[in-house]
């Protein structure tokens, strides 16, 4: 374990964004990262996964840690169902693509998802009609202030739509080292009525589709419109798509008939923030170095050497924006530090 000095994060974000590290370290076994969280002289420490949900707005002067720990196993299985562990520090999409060859379904719709598996529960990430907690059994974490592992069952989680209890009161106190994950070994269940993965699936000329061809259809529809972050730098989804109320809504109906909602209980629904932004003419919009994708407005991007600050500037105008023509108050998905 080694821990360097004034390192630059550009490799270790996906949107790009060159800002220093005073300290990096990256551990790649349980006992390294209980020494480095035991280390008194670091008061001030980060926790890096792949970097896919962040937006670098400054230096940072304290301790960053990559968790860098990986495997994966089998815990237990019985008939029908097969228990996984992950290490956190296992990609997300390379431990789809292992549940995949194995034919253990339940993450297929999950693909091409950047980011760590230790980082997935924490906004219960989710695509095409899964979210994380669908096969969620538990995980491990360390708290930051001691050494003794925790586990958090699906229920301790208090998952939610983009949420978790580590984004409520256990946020920032703990370290997730490994998610175990509850997968079906045949008669999988198969999520093909989001979006347009049947359509994907029909222009393929697939009737039966396995959770491969799933996985397939779920890639190449995100291919068609999410940019590749190795090409022009972003962080997904920059915004969480906002919940109103029906009566809300009903008003909006009245100026902008063509308004998308996805229905979430008898008062409520959700608006997909992509055609507030849109609406609000920002798709597409280029600002020198950043701007908002062509394709998908809720997506900010960094087109070469953008500042955070530049592209955090960028989402507030877009916020005040939105709430002036709509009166909805857009919240950042995206961790802003
Ligand atoms: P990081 O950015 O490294 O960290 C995110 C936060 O978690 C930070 O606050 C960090 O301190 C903390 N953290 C990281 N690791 C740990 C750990 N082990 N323990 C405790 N805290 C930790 N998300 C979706 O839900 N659905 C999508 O469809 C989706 N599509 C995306 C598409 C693109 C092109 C991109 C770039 C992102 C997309 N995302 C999506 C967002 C992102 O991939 C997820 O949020 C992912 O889980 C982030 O993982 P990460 O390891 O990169 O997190
Ligand atoms: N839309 C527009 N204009 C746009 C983009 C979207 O009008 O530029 C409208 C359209 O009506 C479209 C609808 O929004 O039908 C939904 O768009 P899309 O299917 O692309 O999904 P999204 O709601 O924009 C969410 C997640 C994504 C996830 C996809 C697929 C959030 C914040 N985002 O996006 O997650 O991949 O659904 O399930 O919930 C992420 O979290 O980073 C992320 C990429």
């Amino acid at each position: 374990m080694q821990i360097k000095q004034n390192i630059s994060l550009k490799p270790y974000n996906t949107f790009g964004i060159d800002v220093i590290a005073k300290h990096f370290v990256s551990v790649d076994t349980i006992e390294a990262l209980n020494e480095v969280i035991s280390l008194q002289n670091y008061p001030n420490k980060l926790i890096l996964g792949g970097g896919s949900n962040m937006l670098l707005t400054k230096n940072f002067d304290g301790l960053v840690i990559h968790i860098n720990l990986k495997g994966i196993e089998v815990l237990s299985e019985d008939d029908n169902f097969v228990t996984v562990r992950a290490q956190a520090g296992e990609n997300w999409h390379e431990f789809v693509l292992w549940c995949i060859n194995n034919d253990f379904g339940g993450v297929e719709n999950l693909s091409l998802i950047p980011g760590n598996v230790g980082t997935a529960p924490i906004q219960n990430i989710g695509a095409y009609g899964v979210e994380l907690k669908d096969v969620f059994e538990s995980c491990e974490a360390i708290p930051l202030e001691s050494k003794t592992i925790k586990t958090f069952t699906k229920t301790d989680c208090n998952f939610g739509y983009r949420n978790s209890i580590f984004k409520q009161d256990a946020k920032g106190k703990f370290i997730i080292t490994s998610v175990d994950f509850r997968l079906t070994k045949h008669s999988h269940k198969r999520h093909v009525n989001y979006g347009t993965i049947i359509s994907e699936l029909e222009n393929q000329g697939i009737k039966n589709p396995t959770i491969k061809d799933i996985s397939k259809a779920v890639i190449a529809i995100r291919e068609s419109k999410l940019p590749n972050p190795k090409e022009i730098g972003n962080s997904g989804s920059f915004f969480k798509n906002p919940v109103i109320s029906k009566s809300h809504f009903d008003s909006l109906l009245k100026n902008f008939s063509d308004i998308p909602s996805y229905p979430v209980s008898d008062n409520e629904v959700k608006v997909p923030a992509g055609w507030l932004i849109e609406k609000a003419g920002f798709k597409g919009k280029r600002f020198g170095n950043y701007g908002v994708h062509k394709k998908q407005a809720l997506v900010l991007v960094n087109y070469g050497e953008a500042k955070g600050s530049d592209i955090l500037d960028l989402s507030k105008l877009i916020q005040k924006t939105v709430e002036r023509l709509f009166g909805i108050a857009i919240e950042a998905e995206v961790n802003i530090l």
